[in-house]
């Protein structure tokens, strides 16, 4: 099966542990033993300190992204680090460059592309370009919620969302680099139109990835 798998900076680079990284590794080998897996890296925290000196320098948004997407991808290059031989050995910055990166038969992993959206919109682009059976979300909670469960400890997660249920819920948000919370809006919207499985789950632990694939956990965000 052809998967493409979001990790969250929130998860990977959280604690500047290389643990992280080299048990995402093993767990990315696992999984690419029987499927093609693609990867997409996010920023964290270190994303979020290095936009917020940018903004205190009065940069535009957009540059404030550039520099997020950099962070993404030095994130990836950790990542590849870690999968040795597995991994295709350059981050590549566009999807055209993943696709060709991809016939190496190695995993692929991607941070960034462009400004404007955040690594998650990345992974619905890239999985609807590579024509990926599934897409995986490993985020800091277990799923999707209907409000921060960080904040508010009645949050409830859903089992199963709808894209349209989904956009109500960001609408509100804001839309600047950093903060692009839980799910951006061009990531729902390509998840919408190309009808591909989605589930967001907890990547605390990476193994829950490989659940995903064989069974139930997390938020399942179905086709309308
Ligand atoms: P992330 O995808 O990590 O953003 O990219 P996020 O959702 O804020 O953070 P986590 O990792 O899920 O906690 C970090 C920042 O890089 C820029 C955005 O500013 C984003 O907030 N970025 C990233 C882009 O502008 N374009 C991209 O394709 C990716």
């Amino acid at each position: 099966m052809k998967i493409v798998i979001t990790i969250g900076g929130s998860i990977i680079i959280k604690d500047h542990d290389y643990k992280k990284f080299r048990d995402y590794a093993e767990v990315l080998r696992n999984i690419n033993e029987e499927n093609e897996i693609f990867v997409v890296v996010g920023g964290g925290t270190t994303a979020r300190d290095y936009i917020g000196i940018a903004r205190s320098l009065g940069v535009s948004e957009a540059m404030c992204d550039d520099i997020g997407i950099e962070v993404t991808r030095l994130n990836a290059k950790l990542l590849i680090a870690a999968l040795g031989d597995y991994a295709y050995p350059v981050v590549p910055h566009n999807f055209r460059e993943a696709m060709q990166f991809a016939s190496s038969n190695r995993i692929v992993v991607m941070g960034g592309t462009e400004p404007a959206h955040s690594t998650d919109a990345v992974g619905s682009i890239l999985a609807e370009f590579v024509g990926a059976e599934l897409l995986i979300n490993a985020t800091s909670v277990d799923g999707l919620y209907n409000k921060d469960p960080n904040k508010y400890p009645d949050a409830k997660m859903f089992t199963e969302v709808k894209p349209s249920k989904m956009m109500e819920l960001m609408s509100t948000k804001d839309i600047k680099a950093g903060t692009y919370e839980f799910f951006d809006m061009t990531a729902i919207q390509i998840i919408k139109r190309s009808g591909i499985k989605t589930v967001i789950l907890n990547g605390g632990d990476p193994n829950n990835i490989k659940t995903a694939i064989t069974g139930k956990i997390g938020t399942i965000i179905l086709q309308e």
